[in-house]
């Protein structure tokens, strides 16, 4: 892994950078970004492409491109429109603040992560209808078209894919029709055919996005549900709704911060973590340096602290957002940190987490106009709930575990969470996927995002400074290697090459606690626009295997 970061950031330095003149997307799939690629070169606008890229991902990237997912989609058009698509799924209606607990009161061991009983209502097809809708130029069926090819006609599975589906083998293995379909031994070199999913995506392709909530795919999902033991109903599926949010906005050194409001906890925790780091000279006290890290991870406890107390869907919890993003609060945050000193970050839960793996995805569009696409989107954990309805072909997720299954107890991210994010019929999960613009002088500068539950943040967060402040190249920036805290368990996670071994003896004597090195964190896939040429440099992320860039 050290070998790998460091190969990228030498390469970083010394190959061309791939820039485009007119558009370019990033995803963690090479195949999928020539998708939104070739509809930018028809004539498509970013959300086009984008809507095509998400719908590529569901098959060719399936532990985290969903069709029974969910996810958020910040779009900035040139004309300045800018808009956070919430299309997170919901709890069902039959849905109960217990209902992952056993009559002891104790939880049940992975109720809310394996099986239909963890999916929420999935919000990703309706997600991209409205985009579509909102912004869209093409007709839909040109953009549903080329995945529903995929999925027919298959792609050649690659060693990242072997090996992504080999370790999520065990779980696949639990559902029978997920075990048909991703358990069979799939090799490098293989064509993997999805026929149900190419079937499914038919249907979507020429009826349209409402098919999957009131036609045949809706009822063969509640059946489905209704007979392996879920909640989803299809009232559930009839009632979903996206709900077009505004942005939250901040700044940075100067730069605008456009990010994701609730359900999201990021662009919060984003903005109160930049607002603390802007007291200091970052640039000057260096990358991967002692005072650095110290300032980085004192800033993101305090930040995850009030995520844990205050977050959650503000549709149904009152999420005080104005409080917290008063700049006397976070000055009173940043004031809490001592410069000599790690604040212990109180009780102790070191709790079984699933730790991160990359089970969410997230992509970035530019168009030649300049509009502009940020768009995460996940099943949860990989392969979300690891449960496909029978004959759809699709994987459901298992974003229940996002709500604070029982509270006062971590989650599978071992994140605390509170009463504000309890289960509750038609609730939205809390969140931390961050997709995110800075805009520069008025104009969008980067464009990003990534996936690893609660690490999405503090990539957001490092990867800004990593350009703003350090002056990295976007390659660089997204590449360099990245470290995380999150309030509880009270400890430093690390990549490899993150803390150097004098950085972290330095860090220890101030009282930092340290985890074992983690694996990879995150996969931050980034467009920035050069202001003066106007060129779109991508910055794929190297951490998994598939990624790539395509533009023109
Ligand atoms: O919405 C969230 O915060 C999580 N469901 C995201 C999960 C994720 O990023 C998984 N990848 N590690």
């Amino acid at each position: 892994m050290l070998a790998s970061l460091l190969v990228g950031l030498v390469l970083g330095q010394s190959l061309p950078l791939p820039k485009y003149s007119a558009g370019a997307v990033v995803s963690d799939s090479m195949i999928a970004s020539e998708v939104g690629r070739d509809i930018l070169r028809q004539g498509g606008n970013a959300v086009d492409a984008a809507v095509a890229t998400h719908f590529a991902l569901a098959v060719t990237h399936p532990t985290a491109g969903n069709l029974g997912g969910g996810g958020f989609m910040l779009v900035r058009m040139a004309d300045g429109r800018t808009v956070a698509l919430d299309y997170r799924e919901t709890a069902p209606a039959a849905a109960t603040r217990d209902m992952y607990l056993g009559a002891n009161g104790e939880p049940k061991p992975r109720a809310s992560l394996d099986g239909p009983l963890a999916s929420g209502v999935p919000g990703s097809v309706a997600g991209m209808g409205e985009a579509h809708r909102r912004f869209g130029s093409l007709p839909w069926a040109r953009l549903v078209g080329p995945a529903q090819r995929l999925a027919a006609r298959g792609f050649a599975v690659s060693r990242f894919f072997e090996s992504d589906l080999h370790q999520e083998a065990k779980r696949l293995a639990l559902d029978p029709e997920a075990n048909r379909i991703f358990g069979a031994g799939l090799r490098e070199g293989d064509t993997f055919r999805q026929p149900d999913l190419a079937r499914t995506l038919l249907r979507l392709r020429d009826k349209g996005p409402r098919e999957f909530y009131e036609g045949e795919t809706a009822r063969r999902l509640s059946a489905a549900m209704r007979e392996d033991g879920g909640l989803i109903t299809m009232d559930d599926l009839r009632n979903y709704r996206v709900i077009a949010r505004e942005p939250l906005v901040g700044s940075y050194r100067g730069d605008e911060v456009v990010t994701m409001p609730p359900p999201s906890s990021g662009g919060i925790a984003l903005l109160q973590m930049l607002g603390m780091l802007e007291a200091t000279d970052v640039r000057a006290s260096g990358f991967g340096t002692a005072a650095t890290i110290h300032r980085t991870v004192e800033g993101m406890k305090r930040a995850f602290a009030d995520r844990a107390e205050f977050l959650g869907d503000p549709d149904f919890a009152e999420v005080p957002v104005a409080r917290l993003l008063d700049p006397a609060h976070i000055a009173a945050m940043r004031a809490s940190i001592q410069a000599n000193r790690a604040t212990p970050a109180g009780e102790i839960r070191t709790g079984e987490g699933l730790r991160e793996g990359e089970h969410t995805t997230h992509f970035t569009v530019v168009d030649k106009a300049g509009n502009v696409v940020a768009c995460t989107t996940t099943l949860n954990t990989g392969y979300g709930s690891a449960y496909v309805p029978k004959g759809l072909g699709f994987l459901m997720n298992n974003e229940m575990d996002d709500f604070a299954t029982v509270l006062g107890k971590p989650n599978g991210y071992g994140l605390m969470q509170g009463e504000r994010n309890a289960i509750a019929p038609g609730k939205r999960p809390l969140s931390s996927m961050t997709p995110t613009v800075v805009l520069r002088d008025g104009k969008p500068y980067l464009v990003l995002g990534s996936p690893g539950g609660p690490t999405i943040i503090n990539t957001v967060l490092q990867t800004i400074v990593n350009v703003v402040d350090h002056r990295m190249s976007v390659r660089q920036a997204v590449t360099a290697p990245r470290i995380h805290h999150q309030w509880m368990p009270d400890e430093v996670r690390y990549e490899e090459g993150a803390v150097n071994p004098d950085v972290r003896a330095a860090l220890a004597a101030l009282g930092h606690r340290f985890a074992a090195r983690a694996a990879n964190m995150g996969s931050c896939h980034a467009v920035l626009i050069e202001p003066g040429t106007g060129l779109r440099v991508a910055g794929v992320d190297p951490r998994l295997g598939d990624a790539g860039a395509a533009g023109y």
